[in-house]
Order: structure tokens, then sequence, then C-alpha cells
């Protein structure tokens, strides 16, 4: 179980554990997605733990509403993983991961908000960023040979200053993938009212991350390690596998 940093900070977590899952049928007929093990525990540990270590014990679970009882089965109050557990049900299950962080606004009471996708596992300790952070929106890249399936950022010519980031493009202009980890602050609240669905139906999350852009408030980090979704047959397994390689 990861520790916690010794740092208290005044912000709160959400772990977004909506969708149907539906790329990993007929497990997530069984339960939802998030409570599927990769290696030796059910996947939403993961990011449990990554906000956990992060100084982060105040959490929201967002899920859809479908197998919600199984988080309060297994999670509880939270107590026993050494944070606090509170839960919402994202009405429309898969509206997208920015309607599914909309359901978090009371539960933030002002603050900012720690998000992580529940299928998200992050080998990187996020307590620097978490401590540091003051205010607008942070967001992590990973580099990597070919980020088509991810929200891609488009850099300007000087290589550093990111013009905007591209939700899943089919020639990705940069070999950066958005990962599952962001922080905002309460301002998130105010510009999810303003998104409009994608193509896909769905709010997206980095048409709010475009929205900071705008404003000249968005900065990133480039993250180390192991991190991987777990969205898909494939990835779970390479996941698990690593997983139990590295001892994590
Ligand atoms: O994994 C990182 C990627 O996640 C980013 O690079 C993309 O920019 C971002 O859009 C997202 O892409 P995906 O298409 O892979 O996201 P997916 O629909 O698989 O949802 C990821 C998690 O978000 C899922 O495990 C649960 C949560 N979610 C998703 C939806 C659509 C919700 O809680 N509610 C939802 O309605």
């Amino acid at each position: 179980m990861a520790k916690t940093s010794d740092k208290k900070v005044a912000m709160k977590g959400v772990i977004l554990a909506g969708g149907f899952g539906t790329r990993l049928r007929p497990l997530t007929l069984i339960t939802n997605k998030h409570l599927l093990p990769v290696y030796n525990k059910p996947m939403i540990l993961y990011p449990l733990e990554t906000l956990k270590k992060a100084g982060i014990t105040d959490i929201m679970v967002v899920t859809g509403r479908e197998h919600a009882g199984h988080f309060m089965q297994f999670l509880g109050s939270g107590h026993e993983y050494g944070v606090k557990c509170s839960y919402a049900i994202q009405n429309t299950n898969n509206g997208g991961i920015a309607d599914a962080l909309s359901h978090a606004e009371d539960f933030s009471q002002g603050l900012p908000v720690a998000v992580i996708l529940g299928d998200n596992i992050f080998e990187q300790d996020f307590s620097k960023d978490i401590a540091s952070f003051t205010e607008g929106a942070k967001v992590f890249f990973k580099r990597m040979e070919n980020p088509h399936r991810f929200g891609v950022p488009v850099f300007d010519k000087s290589g550093k200053k990111i013009v905007r980031i591209e939700e899943k493009p089919k020639k990705p202009k940069s070999k950066f993938a958005q990962t599952g980890f962001y922080v905002y602050d309460n301002e998130i609240f105010t510009i999810i009212k303003t998104l409009k669905p994608s193509g896909r139906g769905e709010l997206e999350i980095t048409d709010a991350n475009n929205a900071y852009l705008d404003k000249g408030k968005l900065s990133h980090g480039i993250i180390k390690g192991l991190w991987s979704d777990a969205g898909t047959f494939d990835s779970l397994h390479k996941v698990s596998i690593e997983i139990a390689k590295r001892g994590l």
C-alpha cells in the first residue's frame, strides 16, 4: 500500500470510473471495468494509491449506476486504504470524462482537484506537482512512438510551447500522449459547463484543457516510468505482466 506524502494538501482527489467498458466485454457484464484484476489487485487501487502517494486522501469515486454498489462493497469508507471515499453516480454513464468530473463540483468545496482516470496506472510520484500547484491546470504527457490513441499536444516552432491538444489525431503532430492525470483549480467546473459534446457524443477533457490553454493557464509536465491505461484486453494483459515483473 502506498505511503501518504507527509505534506497535507488542500486539494480533493477524483477517480473517474464510469463508462461501459465495452472493449472489455464480457468481463464488464459481471462488474465495472475498474474492479477487474490488474495482476494482483483490483484496477481502482492503482489510481487510489497514486493519489494517496501524492498526499491526497479525500477522494470521490465517480461511476455509472450499473455495478455502483460493488465499489462501496470493496472500498467502503476508504478507512482500510488510509483514505476517505465519497461516491457519485454519473447520470449518463458514458457522457465523457468532463461530464463525469462535473459530478464532483459540490464535493470539491471550491478547492483545486487532482483528477485521475480509473483505468490509468502510473509509476510516477506526483507529490511535488501537487504541493506546488497554485492555479490554472496542469496536464502530464508521456513520450511514445505513436500516440494516436490518446490526446496529443501540438507544439510551436520552439518545441516548448503547446498551441493545442488534439484528441486521438490520425496523424499525431508530436510524440507525446496526454495521460489520465490532471490538476485543476476550481474554475474547471465553470469551464465544463461551456463544453459541447464532441463527434463521439462526449464532453471531452481535452476540450477543457484547451480552454485553459486559450486563457494561458495550462502548464504541463513529462512523466517517467511505467504508464498505461488498462481499457483493452491487450493493455490489461501487458500492464499486469509489467507490474508483476517490476514488483510494483
Ligand atoms: O488514457 C489517457 C486518455 O484517456 C487520454 O489521452 C485522452 O485524451 C482521454 O480522452 C482518454 O481517452 P480514452 O478514449 O482512452 O478514454 P476512455 O473513454 O477509455 O475513458 C477513460 C476513463 O475515464 C474510464 O476508465 C472511466 C472514465 N470515464 C470515461 C467516460 C467516457 C468516465 O468516468 N465516464 C465516461 O463517461
